[in-house]
């Protein structure tokens, strides 16, 4: 069985990855500080795949410890590199925390594995795109200057890949640009964990609909699209996770060299209100929001071409947006009974 070290892989997309690749006949090796995650959701894999993966806690900026790593994991075939700080807010407050996590961890790893002809598949994001000038967004669209310095970490550590692929790196790397991750695993045993309150929009939904929030805001209504408010094009966490193996793969066949980028999302935009139509036609729960006005930095519309995703890569995305809300619904109302802390 190949091995697969899936960094950040207790986290929200890091943990259904893990799932995806033991459906596919991978072995994972999860490395995650559990900064961002909790520690109970190895127990909660184990319920999913039948076993306790592989799980070393460690904080990829740590240079030595992640040298021992890759020495006590040295038959590694593929990396799937998650681990990296995602609040776009807190990064703006705390700009050089994300540079170091996000840069350290990158480099330590491809450091430590370097020589060796290994996949490696990076974590990147529509937010390299800005607003674009026209949309749906193909791949190569100009790449916008950065928002926040959470998007500029992307974007830099795109172009890292790029040029080290050019000096000719034993690696091969293909960059998955997410759109809007949302839902949780069918089983409701794994799904969205977020520190605090809520920045996004599913996990405030939800936790509207449960009581732990009174309201939900949402962000503006004059924006210009049918509805006022924004659009995003909001994927299942599950199906983004398949791309991952769908990623591997395509790199694991002889024609593949080099570097690519593909764009992860249903190639469909929906507005904040149709999401929260959806939430509430799906599940029959009623949800409390009130219109706000707008967050600032946020984009007024974006959704991708994934029309590279479907030939290329061979994938694309089967679950839609009210089995989104539903499966996040469901992964919700498990925690509140079974709450991991
Ligand atoms: C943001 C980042 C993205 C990052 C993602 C994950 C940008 C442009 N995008 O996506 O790079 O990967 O977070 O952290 O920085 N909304 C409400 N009310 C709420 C929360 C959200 O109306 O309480 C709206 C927002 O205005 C937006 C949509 O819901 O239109 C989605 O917001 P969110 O889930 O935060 O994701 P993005 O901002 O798209």
């Amino acid at each position: 069985m190949a091995k697969i070290l899936v960094t950040g892989g207790m986290g929200f997309i890091g943990s259904h990855t893990v799932v995806e690749l033991v459906n596919s006949g991978y072995e994972p090796v999860i490395v995650d500080d559990l900064s961002n995650s909790d520690p109970k959701i190895l127990d909660q894999l184990a319920k999913i795949i039948g076993y306790k993966p592989t799980f070393y806690k460690l904080d990829l900026c740590d240079e030595n410890g992640v040298y021992q790593l890759a020495e006590k994991e040295p038959d590694i075939t593929g990396i799937i590199h998650f681990a990296a700080s995602k609040a776009v807010g807190e990064s703006v407050q705390h700009p050089l925390k994300y540079y170091r996590n996000n840069f350290f961890s990158l480099l330590n790893v491809l450091n430590a594995y370097k020589g060796k002809p290994v996949n490696f598949v990076f974590s990147s994001s529509c937010t390299v795109y800005g607003q674009p000038d026209v949309l749906p967004v193909t791949e190569d669209a100009p790449v916008k200057p950065a928002e926040s310095p959470y998007g500029n970490t992307k974007q830099i550590a795109e172009e890292m890949l790029v040029d080290m692929q050019k000096a000719g790196s034993r690696y091969k790397v293909i960059a998955l640009r997410y759109f809007n991750p949302v839902g949780a695993h069918s089983s409701a045993l794994i799904g969205e964990l977020p520190i605090g309150i809520p920045q996004n929009l599913v996990p405030f939904i939800t936790q509207t609909a449960i009581g732990k929030r009174e309201k939900i805001t949402v962000f503006g209504d004059d924006y210009n699209t049918p509805d006022g408010s924004c659009i995003r094009d909001y994927i299942h966490v599950v199906d983004l996770a398949k791309a991952h193996v769908a990623a591997l793969r395509l790199m694991e066949n002889g024609s593949f060299t080099g570097y690519d980028v593909f764009n992860l999302g249903t190639g469909k935009g929906s507005t904040v209100l149709e999401v929260i139509r959806a939430f509430e036609n799906s599940t029959g729960e009623k949800l409390n929001y009130v219109i706000g006005p707008r967050r600032e930095g946020d984009i007024e519309k974006v959704w991708g071409d994934v029309t590279k995703s479907k030939n290329v890569l061979k994938w694309q995305t089967e679950l839609d947006l009210d089995t989104m809300m539903q499966s996040a619904w469901e992964w919700e109302k498990y925690i509140a009974a079974n709450p991991l802390n």
